[in-house]
């Protein structure tokens, strides 16, 4: 039994950072996130009586470091009991780099792996067991503009807006593409134990996600800019804050951001975000689009542009 399906990365413009139920991954704040168009992960999932443990191949070589998470996603979404799986993944980006390369592999595994099992399930179920394995991965599962509530005891997602509704295109300027020091998991708790900027980070987040919702409801792109890049600052002090310190930026980042505070002054609607990795993601209107890609170009220290607009939510393509 086997089956393939795609996801594309999510960027979250109001951020999610700490657990409140690390056992069951459980956010301790709700996020809003557009999803991406242009980079991808597909991964194939075979269920193998015959295999005597999973194997997991990423972008053709075997991957001990990852196994453990995606078999645990793989006993969540097929039972305890499964098969033994032959698990494929490919992505056209580099990975564990702060480019939400999580977000797509898990999104895409939960979505092979219950096609692979046969077993029927809806968005917000398959949301659901994708955020058990990374909790941006849930996002994944919807196109456009996501937002993933924290309700109760567990989380419940919604489209805040489709793919094609509020067109915007986002600027990724890649600083860096080695694997970042510190993984998303184990940051955010460092931060939960030890910042002392925590509490304010889950108290104002509310408010956050209240601002960034009417934004996008309205299309209000300053409103957006304003407030996506103030979550994504607190996010950071959280981080620098904790103790050791948790510093991902890096000269090149910093120059990026300086760039994207100049094009605002000459008028462009932009805006930046940054993950738990050096890369700066500016999204724009499509108008600015070009003028965006240019400056961030010619910023010293820039290696590499990719460019995307928002895109579809996670899905089956093969069955077998
Ligand atoms: C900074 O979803 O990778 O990208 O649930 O532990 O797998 P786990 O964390 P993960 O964290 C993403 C953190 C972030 C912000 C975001 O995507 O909301």
């Amino acid at each position: 039994m086997q089956a393939t399906a795609i996801a594309q990365p999510n960027i979250a413009l109001i951020k999610y950072w700490g657990k409140r139920d690390v056992l069951r991954n459980l956010p301790a704040v709700g996020s809003i996130s557009i999803t991406l168009s242009t980079l991808y992960t597909e991964v194939s999932v075979e269920l193998d009586d015959g295999l005597p443990s999973d194997i997991l191949l990423v972008n053709g070589d075997e991957n001990e470091a990852m196994l453990g998470r995606i078999s645990a996603c793989l006993d969540n979404v097929v039972g305890e009991q499964r098969p033994r799986a032959h698990v494929a993944s490919q992505s056209n980006f580099p990975i564990a780099a702060g480019l939400a390369s999580s977000s797509s592999a898990f999104a895409a595994t939960t979505v092979a792996a219950a096609g692979a099992a046969r077993r029927l399930c809806d968005t917000g179920d398959l949301a659901r067991m994708a955020g058990s394995a990374s909790g941006s991965a849930a996002r994944s599962l919807y196109g456009g503009f996501a937002e993933l509530k924290n309700a109760g005891d567990t989380i419940n997602l919604s489209s805040l807006r489709d793919v094609d509704s509020w067109p915007l295109r986002v600027v990724v300027a890649i600083t860096e593409t080695a694997c970042k020091a510190v993984g998303s998991t184990e940051a955010m708790e460092i931060s939960r134990r030890t910042s002392p900027f925590y509490g304010s980070w889950i108290e104002q987040q509310d408010n956050d996600l209240d601002v960034a919702r009417a934004a996008i409801a309205g299309k209000d792109f300053a409103q957006l800019a304003t407030i996506a890049e103030h979550n994504c600052l607190k996010m950071h002090s959280v981080m620098w804050a904790s103790r050791p310190p948790m510093v991902y930026w890096n000269s090149a980042t910093m120059r990026c951001m300086q760039t994207v505070r100049q094009l605002q002054e000459e008028g462009c609607n932009v805006f930046f975000t940054i993950d738990a990795g050096p890369q700066v993601k500016a999204i724009c209107l499509p108008e600015d689009e070009k003028n965006v890609v240019r400056a961030l170009s010619e910023t010293p220290g820039v290696q590499e542009i990719m460019t995307s607009g928002l895109g579809p939510a996670a899905r089956l393509v093969a069955r077998s």
